[in-house]
């Protein structure tokens, strides 16, 4: 689905034009289409023949209004920390809606997840196991978990963001994964429900996939006839999506067929937790040109959004297509860098990119940033975050206000004795 097009040279988000949100609406900020967003969902959700439940990764864009729109279509959401918890249970979450994956959970964060019961835990450790153990049993009650594997296998994917391999932080290695199960069945207050699996992120092809969920298949297999009970299996999160014309990404149907060609007859309910391919192509960030400088070697387009506010070309070199929001100044070839305001030498969103009909004060929108966009802002050079808007046909809400200097400034203190 295209939600975002010119009509006549103007650039639209479903059907309003953005310059419009543009005169009631301070620069930079992000706008989001809704239809994009329920039609993934739609898409993807269709896709299987078999049941599958969707468990949104909420890490890739939690503003509120997102989650919600998921959770009316029919959607669960992974969380990762107490505060996304928090959030989804302020969306509109019911404990039986939520799955709580990553690493490093503390007890209060712990506490707070069994407390709301959740659906499941992912183990991501022998000492997470009993902690949530001697965290039930005190509640008196006896918490669903997965076994998280490690399987050892290389989602051919940006460094950063590949957890499957042995040397990552991720998961139960393989050979130790048993014994886990055994000692899961021995704890009181714990319910052994399934086994879980996320190998990265921004994953392009589905050969990783397969080896992934193959090894999965034959650990369920083992578990079974060792007398476990394994009730789900959740695949996690990973497929990539396309950032610019040229790359060539599943379908969602071949990824459906791939998971049904392994699981579709193992009784078993199966979860994934998408997160970028949700959202990452229903979102913009709007920006304008506060100024053009030429030197010897190049031209800079200097914007007022920052890598404060998007920070995904600085953190993984990520590409990012950027378009005027007016097209009306015909085509010209030339090259250009396009840079925030901020004093890093890594504050670009673009390198030696072709644009169109830019000058001073144009506005320009950098696609593909739904996912991983706003979520990774920071107040670097003091610079607040920035509005968030919802898009739905010609209609626009704002999601998150702009915050203010004076926000951040209310929250430090002069120590007394200064
Ligand atoms: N499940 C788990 C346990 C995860 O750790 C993640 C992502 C997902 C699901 C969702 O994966 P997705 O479908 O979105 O690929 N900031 C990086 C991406 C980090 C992904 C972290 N984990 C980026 O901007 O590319």
């Amino acid at each position: 689905m295209t939600s975002i097009e010119y009509k006549n040279n103007q650039l639209h988000i479903e059907k309003l034009n953005i310059q419009e949100i543009t005169n009631s609406n301070q620069t930079p900020f992000y706008c989001y289409s809704a239809s994009y967003i329920e039609n993934q969902y739609d898409e993807l959700h269709s896709a299987f023949d078999m049941d599958i439940k969707i468990f949104y990764a909420m890490k890739a864009n939690s503003n509120l209004s997102i989650i919600k729109l998921l959770l009316n279509k029919g959607s669960g959401i992974d969380v990762v920390s107490g505060g996304e918890i928090q959030r989804s249970i302020s969306a509109g979450a019911k404990g039986k809606d939520i799955i709580y994956s990553g690493i490093g959970k503390t007890d209060e964060e712990l506490k707070y997840a069994i407390e709301s019961k959740i659906h499941c835990i992912n183990i991501e450790s022998q000492s997470e196991l009993i902690r949530i153990n001697d965290l039930s049993k005190s509640l008196g009650v006896k918490q669903n978990i997965a076994i998280r594997i490690n399987p050892d296998v290389d989602a051919k994917t940006h460094i950063k963001i590949t957890t499957g391999k042995a040397e990552n932080k991720f998961g139960i290695e393989f050979d130790y994964a048993k014994s886990m199960y055994n000692i899961a069945s021995d704890l009181k207050n714990i319910n052994i429900s399934g086994i879980s699996v996320h190998i990265g992120s921004q994953i392009t092809s589905l050969k990783p996939f397969k080896k992934a969920y193959t090894i999965i298949y034959d650990m369920i297999e083992d578990l079974r006839n060792n007398g476990h009970k394994i009730d789900h299996v959740d695949l996690g999160g990973g497929l990539g999506v396309s950032y610019s014309a040229e790359e060539n990404i599943p379908t969602f149907k071949e990824y459906a067929n791939l998971i049904q060609s392994i699981f579709g007859n193992s009784n078993i309910k199966v979860y994934i937790e998408p997160g970028r391919l949700m959202v990452a192509n229903s979102g913009l960030l709007i920006t304008k040109v506060i100024d053009i400088k030429t030197t010897t070697q190049k031209t800079f387009i200097i914007v007022d959004a920052g890598m404060n506010d998007f920070i995904r070309p600085t953190l993984y070199g990520s590409y990012h297509e950027i378009l005027p929001v007016k097209n009306n100044l015909g085509t010209s070839n030339k090259i250009y860098d396009i840079v925030g305001p901020i004093c890093e030498t890594g504050d670009y969103f673009a390198k030696n990119r072709k644009m169109n009909s830019v000058k001073i004060g144009s506005l320009i929108a950098i696609k593909s940033v739904g996912a991983y966009g706003s979520v990774q802002s920071s107040n670097y050079n003091s610079r607040p975050q920035i509005a968030e808007i919802l898009v739905k046909d010609d209609k626009y809400e704002i999601i998150r206000d702009r915050v203010e200097v004076k926000d951040l400034i209310k929250q430090e203190k002069i120590a007394t004795w200064l």
